[in-house]
């Protein structure tokens, strides 16, 4: 009896938790403006966690912690829509807006009916469908033809705006699981939207990709799709995507009659609408705003390609129905394209830090959305080839996101037979080594190639690797062009007067340079690990790796089975890496490194925090002995303390010490804040050691304070 009390006790307690971290997700991600600290929100989350890992026959789909975790698919299963996923007739004219204006106004009719436009930005991502039952996530589907789809619940789960249970819609109350329905009849609410990847989180994430050798997106759209058809949903988690939402598919128990009511519903609920969501009566006043939007659209940090111009009043709608696949009451009025027509005057071959031979199309330059474009890239030969670029051709060039203009296509009908084609060498147009063929891409396997070089040294000196400021590609080309290094190494053994030797570099320059290359030899393992270029390790590999290895020489040590056995490393990392070491090159590098005086001490605090922050070499870094004071012993947290239970791991492992996670015959000490749970108890029964955290912190008081003074920083 007293057991099924406590149960349910338990249960209201873990159902209450997950209320408040709701709430706080929504605070933070949906409004942005959280009303806790990060360290709270953390510790919120990892009470639930623990609770849910003690009771695991509690978990719920819509808890917070299911939002990753799951599972790798064999491959996506197909997702019928109940009403199908229409598409939008576009336009790119005013006057065609004003067609649409008067074609819609002639249909309904009726003079006395007034028509209200919603204008919605466009985002340019995917669509998909979210399907709530009881105010709970429980589906969610690609758009895919319009009828059928694709299945990706998982990923959709770890996309932060998108919750995993609504709030009832008269207020920011979550809805009772037990109370959300008064009939026997499930209640059904199928959203619609759109899913993006913000333009700052897709910079970052293919200079990763690019790191890793890997292939980057041409585009934020094809980054966003691609993130979420990813199999494994730990891949689609740490992309960043985002989500917008912009009408709704079949729902029961409710009656919408406006498209404003339905948006202003979705935002009750607890979903983030986008912003920039105008009501107009006018015509003219929609061509206005979409004036105004297009200059407006590099500001904002997702892409839209155009608004979409909807009639407000669902009747409407419904009068005036759908048409092959697309409805009759709304249009999308596109921006222009980042698009334009110029001529190639040559191609080139670059030649990257990897070696990677990329040809390059040198245009005769044109603007496009106020930029000048004189060069796109043509990815690689068999791209050149499929493409069948040659130069003096009349070409469609495109400026995507952000990313290098590419070559979209040959207006072949332009040619007069003067143009002249192009072949990739075999051999290296910089040092002329050999050139090898790996799938598409063409290597040059050159060692002292001075392109890779030049590029390996940039790398080297990049904002997230050492970050020595002042050093710039100029410089650094002129460096290598004169031989004065060989290596990045060599970098710390010019004097101020070398430097000075070089074009455009006075004296005042050459002591800027030449401090900034003594800051960056304090460094964290991390940096270096990214800085010296180990193919397929970009920055958050060299951050695990420098997480799972104290230092270079464990690292170097690892074999084969040690590094496959981390999970995020793949077979082609773990082969990469060990190739590397392997070189005789490498190990000069290091060996110099160290004669340079460049540290990374594994003691360097907050270690992780500095690998994915901006948090740097040139910041002042505190450093301690490794001095073990908490050797071998075990810990336990429970309650409320001021730092993220992450963070106290942190501190404890790195005085020696372990943090288990509940309370047994092994606990040397039990750290409590406030509302302590269960484990207290535990704990007195077992004669476990109890202090509260001022005891901690005096324990370990000077990791505290660093750790303190790095968080500080970070603020
Ligand atoms: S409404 C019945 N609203 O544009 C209308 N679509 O071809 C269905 N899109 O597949 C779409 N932003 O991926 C609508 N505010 C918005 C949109 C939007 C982007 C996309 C969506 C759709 C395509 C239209």
């Amino acid at each position: 009896m007293r057991n099924t009390a406590e149960k349910g006790a338990v249960k209201k307690y873990i159902a209450n938790l997950r209320r408040k971290i709701q709430y706080h997700n929504y605070r933070y991600y949906v409004l942005d403006e959280p009303e806790i600290s990060d360290a709270k929100y953390d510790q919120l989350f990892q009470e639930l966690k623990e609770l849910e890992q003690k009771h695991p026959e509690l978990v719920t789909a819509d808890s917070p912690t299911q939002r990753i975790g799951a599972e790798p698919l064999e491959k996506f299963d197909r997702y019928e829509h109940s009403i199908p996923m229409l598409s939008l007739n576009s336009v790119t004219t005013r006057e065609e807006v004003r067609d649409f204006d008067e074609r819609v106004r002639r249909m309904l009719g009726e003079v006395e009916e007034e028509v209200e436009y919603v204008v919605e930005p466009k985002i340019d991502g995917l669509a998909i469908e979210l399907v709530y039952v009881n105010s709970v996530f429980t589906a969610g589907s690609t758009r895919g033809d319009g009828k059928t789809g694709e299945d990706i619940t998982q990923n959709l789960k770890t996309i932060k705006t998108i919750p995993l249970r609504l709030f009832s819609d008269d207020g920011v109350r979550v809805r009772d699981s037990d109370s959300n329905h008064d009939s026997d009849r499930d209640q059904l609410l199928e959203v619609r939207g759109e899913v993006f990847i913000p333009v700052n989180k897709f910079k970052e994430l293919n200079a990763e990709l690019e790191a890793r050798d890997e292939k980057i997106f041409a585009n934020p759209r094809n980054a966003a799709a691609g993130s979420v058809r990813q199999l494994n949903p730990r891949v689609t988690a740490s992309r960043h995507l985002d989500f917008f939402p912009y009408g709704i598919g079949k729902v029961e128990g409710k009656k919408f009659l406006r498209q404003t009511e339905i948006l202003d519903y979705l935002r009750k609920v607890g979903f983030k609408v986008n912003p920039l969501i105008r009501q107009f009566d006018e015509i003219e006043n929609v061509i206005r705003y979409y004036d105004a939007l297009k200059e407006r659209r590099n500001e904002l940090d997702y892409e839209i390609d155009g608004i979409v111009v909807k009639i407000n009043k669902i009747e409407q709608q419904e009068k005036l129905g759908v048409i092959a696949r697309s409805p009759r009451w709304a249009i999308a009025y596109k921006f222009p394209a980042r698009e334009e027509f110029t001529v190639v005057n040559a191609i080139q071959v670059q030649v990257g830090r990897t070696g990677v031979l990329t040809p390059v199309a040198v245009l005769e330059p044109v603007q496009i959305a106020g930029v000048t474009v004189s060069r796109a890239s043509l990815h690689n030969e068999d791209e050149l080839m499929r493409k069948d670029v040659r130069i003096g051709d009349t070409i469609v060039v495109k400026r995507a996101g952000d990313v290098i203009p590419e070559v979209v296509s040959v207006i072949k009908s332009k040619r007069t037979g003067i143009e002249r084609e192009f072949q990739m060498p075999r051999r290296c147009p910089v040092c002329g080594a050999r050139v090898i063929k790996e799938g598409p891409i063409l290597r040059c396997i050159g060692v002292s190639c001075s392109a890779q070089l030049k590029e390996r040294i940039k790398y080297f000196a990049s904002p997230h690797a050492l970050n020595i400021k002042g050093l710039g590609e100029k410089i650094i080309e002129q460096l290598v062009d004169r031989e004065m290094v060989s290596d990045a190494a060599d970098l710390f053994f010019l004097s101020k007067n070398d430097l000075m030797k070089l074009e455009r570099v006075g004296d005042k320059s050459a002591e800027n340079i030449r401090n900034a290359l003594e800051k960056s030899k304090n460094t964290t393992f991390s940096r270096l690990l990214y800085a010296i270029g180990i193919r397929h390790v970009g920055e958050q590999t060299a951050s695990l790796l420098a997480d799972k290895f104290k230092d270079i020489d464990t690292l170097r040590a690892a074999r084969y089975e040690d590094l496959i056995q981390i999970p995020e490393i793949g077979q082609e990392v773990a082969k990469s890496i060990l190739l590397f070491f392997e070189q005789d090159s490498t190990d000069e590098l290091l060996k110099k490194l160290e004669r340079a005086g460049v540290r990374c001490d594994e003691h360097v605090y907050g270690k992780k925090a500095v690998a994915g922050t901006d948090l740097g070499a040139e910041e002042e870094v505190e450093w301690w002995s490794a001095e073990k004071i908490l050797d071998g012993k075990t810990f336990v947290f429970t309650g409320q303390i001021s730092i993220t239970r992450e963070e106290a791991r942190s501190i404890v492992e790195r005085a020696g010490g372990n943090v288990a996670l509940s309370v047994s015959k092994r606990t040397d000490y039990l750290v409590v804040g406030e509302e302590a749970g269960s484990k207290l108890e535990k704990a007195e029964e077992l004669g476990v050691k109890i202090i509260d955290e001022d005891a901690f912190r005096a324990m370990v008081g000077y990791l505290f304070r660093s750790w303190n003074k790095e968080r500080n920083k970070k603020k």
